[in-house]
């Protein structure tokens, strides 16, 4: 290190900076469970500026050291407070025009006071998404850097904050792809960077619970709850759900369960005919006094896989669905319960009844909205195309995206598969990076469907992937009719193929720009669109492996890689157009297939 030289300057001899802000990671290990508490917002306008070469991390601007040890000013390049004011949540590439393609640090700062309201309280902060690499600051200190894209993350702060005063809150947020991130640096999606969702601040007492898990018990009989809680301190844990007249004070067993069942035939399934969700409230008093108390709403149900059919509750379901980006052309990747709703109401009017979040986990609300709304749903972490599969860094990336977003919503009825990445060519290192990963969801939730998106082995023409082995049901992504136009591979494919486990075709489709007419073969026209998707699910109606559909996609959505005519910086395989009111005609074949199954 150049730091022994004798004309060493650590502002410009800083190479090794980065290693700084490693030391503390802000990882699942750290993160509480955060629905059902009260919440304090911290969004609206911070100051913001952005910082091309990560300067504040390196020069360490968070310390805001005007002065020398003489007392003597000191030329600063920073004025925190003198900056533009940009809003939280949201993306800066679509609000600040010059900044549409920037991905490198942002720096955000705001104040906010804070007032203790209970003698021996815990204040955290929580993040839930932040593109990509983030780094909190809290009156000069540095409390952590979280990694990943799209999963929330909590900040102990209790060492740090300061009572009854204004505490400086700064986050650099680093949007830079990289080849040894998940996602890498080369996905089909736009990188939109910054504090996109929510940023906020909870208490919790002394002692409190850190995360829980409740479930019917996937044996089939239908009849049995359990109940994970994992708590910091200790003491008893008191389950009520009213409704099911529980009143149950849980021995927390060694592994940190406890198994009851409510009585027979009190339960009430979820399912997307009747999405029933219960009033749950879970109580912590621990030996110290204190009582943590979380509250939630939660619906049982089971989902299994059997021969080449998925079974919701016992009994056969096709996943009449499609994909979606988190992606909106005035929002970016922020979103909010309206869009998740509109897009709920889309996917009913073509009367489905499952979505594929792509290709990263979505926001909290999708999940709790599709618990409601009776919407089955497929998560995913960004394990997508040429992922770094040997490198160390890159797997403990991808675990942790994993575990976050499965600690998130595990609660949720909505979600019936995790996926552990999407197109990856089949490798030995890719083989054991995704079948870890496998092995690691299955240790948080042993009720869900685990998958990926594979694709097809165009060698032998047959659906065929090692990693299959290892999943509850494979996803196949194809293309016939699109980038490989002869259907009959397709044909032979799904005629040489007779799957152990159920398949769902993950994605298909083909683009389209709204409004472009023409003839089957034209490309990029929507008659197009539509002679390939009258072909694809005529072929699927002849196999009873399928088990179920996520066309690719529901709306067209921005990617800086497709800039033809047709596509001006969209990827336009939606079957609605970006602005998300125009229909192609395409949906109407989806509409009139799913009416019919
Ligand atoms: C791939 C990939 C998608 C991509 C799509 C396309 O299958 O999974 O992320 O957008 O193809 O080419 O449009």
């Amino acid at each position: 290190m150049d730091e022994t030289s004798e004309n060493y300057v650590a502002d410009i001899h800083n190479a090794g900076y980065e290693s700084e802000y490693t030391k503390t990671m802000l990882d699942h290990r750290r993160l509480i469970t955060i629905a059902g508490r009260e919440s304090e917002s911290l969004n609206g306008k911070w100051f913001f500026h952005a910082d091309p070469y990560d300067t504040c991390r390196r020069a360490k601007w968070f310390k805001e050291i005007r002065h020398d040890g003489n007392g003597a000013e000191q030329p600063v390049d920073w004025d925190f407070d003198a900056w533009e004011r940009i809003s939280v949540p949201d993306t800066w590439n679509i609000r600040e025009r010059e900044l549409f393609y920037f991905e490198g640090s942002g720096i955000y700062v705001r104040d906010f006071c804070y007032v203790p309201k209970e003698t021996g309280e815990r204040p955290f902060l929580c993040f839930e998404g932040a593109s990509y690499e983030t780094s909190v600051f809290l009156n000069g200190i540095f409390a952590g850097t979280h990694d990943g894209g799209s999963t929330p993350f909590t900040v102990d702060i209790g060492d740090l904050v300061k009572a009854n005063r204004q505490n400086r809150l700064l986050v650099v947020v680093d949007a830079r792809r990289s080849r040894f991130r998940i996602p890498m640096d080369n996905t089909d999606w736009f990188n939109y960077g910054g504090l996109y969702r929510g940023v906020y601040l909870i208490r919790t007492p002394k002692d409190y619970i850190k995360d829980w898990f409740l479930r019917l018990v996937p044996d089939g009989t239908f009849s049995k709850i359990r109940l994970d809680c994992g708590v910091s301190g200790r003491g008893k844990i008191l389950l009520e759900i009213p409704e099911l007249g529980v009143r149950q004070e849980a021995a927390i067993a060694a592994d940190g369960s406890c198994v009851f069942s409510p009585g027979p035939g009190k339960l009430i399934l979820w399912s997307p005919d009747n999405p029933k969700l219960y009033d749950v409230s879970l109580s912590f008093h621990s030996e110290g006094g204190g009582t943590d108390r979380v509250t939630d709403r939660v619906g049982f149900r089971e989902i299994r896989a059997k021969g080449q059919h998925i079974l919701l509750n016992g009994k056969k379901i096709f996943l009449k669905g499609i994909s979606v980006h988190e992606d909106h052309y005035l929002l970016g990747k922020t979103t909010n319960p309206e869009i998740v709703r509109a897009t709920i109401r889309d996917l009913k009017e073509m009367n489905g009844n499952y979505l594929r979040l792509a290709h990263y986990p979505h926001d909290r609300c999708f999940a709790r909205i599709a618990d409601e709304e009776g919407v089955l749903l497929w998560e995913e972490i960004p394990v997508y195309w040429a992922v770094a599969f040997h490198h160390q860094n890159t797997y403990r990336d991808a675990e942790n995206q994993l575990c976050e977003l499965i600690l998130r919503d595990r609660n949720r009825a909505s979600v019936i598969i995790w996926s552990v990445g999407n197109e990856n060519a089949d490798t030995k290192d890719r083989l054991v990076f995704m079948s870890n990963l496998v092995q690691k969801a299955r240790t948080l939730d042993e009720t869900r469907l685990v998958s990926a998106a594979c694709l097809v082995n165009t060698t032998k023409l047959k659906i065929e992937d090692p990693l299959s082995a290892f999943l509850d049901v494979t996803g196949v992504n194809e293309y016939y009719g699109w980038y490989e136009r002869d259907f009959g591979k397709l044909s032979a494919i799904l005629a040489n193929s007779d799957p152990e486990k159920p398949v769902i075709i993950t994605e298909f489709g083909g683009g389209a720009r709204s409004g472009q007419r023409g003839t089957a073969d034209d490309l990029f026209s929507e008659d197009c669109q539509k002679a390939l998707y009258q072909k694809q699910v005529e072929m699927f109606k002849q196999y009873p492996f399928i088990a179920g559909l996520s066309p690719w996609i529901l709306y067209d959505f921005r990617c800086p890689r497709r800039f033809n005519r047709y596509q001006e910086g969209y990827n336009r395989k939606g079957l609605i157009d970006a602005d998300r009111k125009t229909k192609k005609a395409a949906f109407y074949v989806m509409q009139a297939f799913y009416r019919e199954r």
